[in-house]
């Protein structure tokens, strides 16, 4: 894999207004939870960077887990509607207040289907919040509670997200170079 400089068209969203915006999310969310029992759910990877962050961002007690479903593969861009779990949670979410932590939404479908496995689990209440909301490319409508950012139908990746699970670690969100989508996008 070249270095990540090779693939960037533009730093869409830049390290210090991320941190910020987290920081106002963390705010929010601490707020609304307060004095309330709180689960927050990863979905595995994307969304790693984002709730490692967010959590040092909240002041109220919560616990964590993780999720995998398999939705984009490697050389594949668009999800394709049905997930399927991969790595389930290992705590039991009845009766619990949860909150999906995702990187980004686009077509929703992805969410969608978790939201609806999980909604079979009982929960005491099922929220979402998302780090990006890309809202052109939507096809199943979500209901998002928190949203750090809205960003145009680009191809994105850094700070969790990845071009072939590569540059996960970046700390901004950076865009894809035009003339390099051919190379990781075959459904765009
Ligand atoms: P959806 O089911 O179309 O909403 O897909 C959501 C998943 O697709 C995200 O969790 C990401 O893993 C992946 N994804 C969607 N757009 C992008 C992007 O611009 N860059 C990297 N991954 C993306
Ligand atoms: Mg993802």
């Amino acid at each position: 894999m070249n270095d990540y400089s090779e693939y960037l068209e533009e730093i869409l969203i830049s390290e210090d207004q991320l941190q910020e915006r987290i920081g106002e999310l963390g705010a929010q969310i601490s707020r609304d939870y307060e004095g309330q029992d709180l689960l927050l759910i990863c979905i595995l990877r994307g969304g790693v960077l984002f709730l490692t962050d967010l959590m040092r961002e909240l002041t109220v007690p919560h616990s964590i887990d993780f999720m995998a479903v398999s939705s984009y593969g490697v050389g594949a861009r668009q999800s394709k509607g049905q997930v399927r779990i991969t790595l389930d949670l290992t705590t039991s979410i009845g009766g619990r207040n949860v909150l999906l932590v995702e990187d980004i939404i686009d077509s929703g479908n992805t969410i969608a289907s978790v939201l609806e496995l999980l909604r079979l689990r009982r929960p005491k209440s099922l929220k979402v919040c998302t780090l990006l909301d890309k809202p052109e490319r939507r096809e199943s409508e979500i209901p998002i509670e928190y949203r750090g950012f809205e960003i145009p139908n680009k191809f994105v990746f850094g700070y969790g997200l990845d071009l072939d699970e590569y540059f996960r670690n970046l700390r901004f969100i950076g865009v894809l170079r035009k003339d390099k989508v051919a190379e990781f996008a075959d459904a765009h």
